[in-house]
């Protein structure tokens, strides 16, 4: 967000990024601080997993400078990696130059499936279930006023493990705002013995779960980068070249995926969504071609300057689970200002390209450890008992020595107290 502020938010202390984040969007300070510092009460977390004992937090810091089709976003991500939210937020910067990022959503179709096996005809099977469609679509919507199952196909699938064949029957069902697992899972338990019932023992049922690999969720989104503004043609050239690398060698497309999934996954778990069913899709979309490659694509245009982006299946919701009952989930959704799940979708991968280009310039250039260790060495600093005014200073200390470890940090901090007392 360009700051009409004279400072940077980086430069603000809490109160003043409470104050800035407050003006832009409308909630009171208190209110956004309260919900980001109020942890679970014990009942509720006791309700939400089995054998509960308290809460786990995480650092939540906001993204600037984020404009995705010409919307302006402060951006909630809650990650304990150091330097993420900054290179975010850079590259967010440096995309604006272009009009940011450009991103769209399909609509939020999500697979159910139902597995039949121990089938004597195939054909005979495939006809039943075609035939009673409407009813079992009727059926599945009966349960849900919002979420409906628009369609119900069929497909057999030869076992890998003993060519035995199976036939998967598959609600394909619109989530619109929500991210649906329930709701799916619930339309596939309730269809699928209706199912067995209607094949009258030609085929017995056995699982009925949605698919995370949510193909007809896909969202895509790019952005253009000036070359004046990453360093030259010669950044540009070497940005293309680590592309190259991340798309040839699966070793090193992990790796580049990981720093994609590193914005993915600090503003899902903000946003209170399932990162885990995000990250299991999109390391299956990764290899759709048969071979695991990067996410992302960089291109070099016409004028020299580097254009990135990226395609992702990505299922997220802003009704409905955790987004709705956790207190931080709900304050970042706010301060996102998103209106839709296919929005909140647009946001997400906007971030992980941000955050992708940001890892790949840095790792073409000065590489990461720079930036890396002045943070590291601040968490080495707090871990020696330095506080306050101390901390920066025995960081910045350490990282001039070239020397951040637990030990040096506590000889300076040793040394700082001795001269003072
Ligand atoms: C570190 O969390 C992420 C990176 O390794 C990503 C990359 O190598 O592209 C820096």
């Amino acid at each position: 967000m360009p700051m009409n502020t004279e400072k940077k938010f980086y430069e603000m202390d809490l109160d003043e990024r409470l104050s800035f984040i407050s003006s832009k969007s409308n909630i009171s300070k208190n209110e956004i601080s309260t919900a980001v510092n109020q942890a679970l009460p014990f009942d509720k977390v006791d309700r939400m997993v089995e054998n509960a004992i308290g809460n786990y937090s995480l650092p939540l810091g906001i993204a600037t400078n984020f404009v995705i089709n010409e919307k302006e976003y402060l951006v909630p991500m809650a990650i304990e990696e150091p330097s993420v939210i900054a290179a975010a937020s850079h590259a967010a910067k440096l995309a604006r130059s272009c009009g940011g990022f450009k991103a769209t959503a399909d609509s939020s179709i999500m697979r159910g499936q139902i597995q039949v096996t121990n089938i004597s005809d195939i054909k005979k099977a495939m006809r039943t279930i075609s035939k009673n469609k409407v009813s079992l679509l009727k059926m599945a919507n009966s349960l849900s006023k919002n979420v409906k199952a628009i369609d119900l196909k069929t497909r057999v699938i030869t076992s890998d493990v003993d060519r035995s064949k199976m036939l998967v029957s598959e609600l394909y069902v619109d989530c619109k705002d929500s991210m649906g697992a329930n709701t799916i899972n619930s339309m596939c338990e309730l269809v699928g013995p209706e199912i067995e019932r209607k094949t009258n023992g030609n085929g017995k049922v056995n699982l009925k779960i949605l698919s995370n690999y949510a193909t007809e969720r896909i969202v895509t989104s790019k952005a253009t980068f000036k070359k004046e503004e990453l360093g030259g043609i010669e950044v540009v050239d070497r940005i293309l070249s680590a592309f190259a690398f991340a798309f040839s060698d699966p070793h090193r497309a992990v790796t580049h995926n990981k720093g994609i999934m590193n914005g993915i996954d600090a503003v899902s778990i903000a946003t209170g969504q399932d990162f885990r069913a995000i990250e299991a899709a999109a390391h299956a979309y990764a290899s759709r071609d048969g071979r695991y490659r990067s996410l992302s694509i960089f291109t070099k245009s016409s004028k020299g300057d580097l254009t990135a982006s990226i395609e992702i299946p990505l299922s997220v919701g802003i009704v409905g689970g955790i987004s709705t009952v956790h207190p931080t989930a709900k304050m970042s959704l706010k301060i996102l200002g998103v209106k839709s799940a296919s929005e909140l979708a647009c946001v997400i991968a906007s971030v992980g390209l941000a955050q992708n280009f940001a890892a790949i310039r840095a790792l073409s250039t000065e590489g990461i450890q720079k930036g890396h260790m002045r943070l590291h060495a601040k968490n080495i600093a707090v871990a020696a008992g330095a506080m306050g005014k101390l901390v920066d200073i025995v960081a910045e200390t350490m990282y001039s020595q070239s020397n951040i470890t637990i030990d040096n940090a506590r000889a300076i901090l040793h040394e700082l107290q001795l001269k003072s007392s």
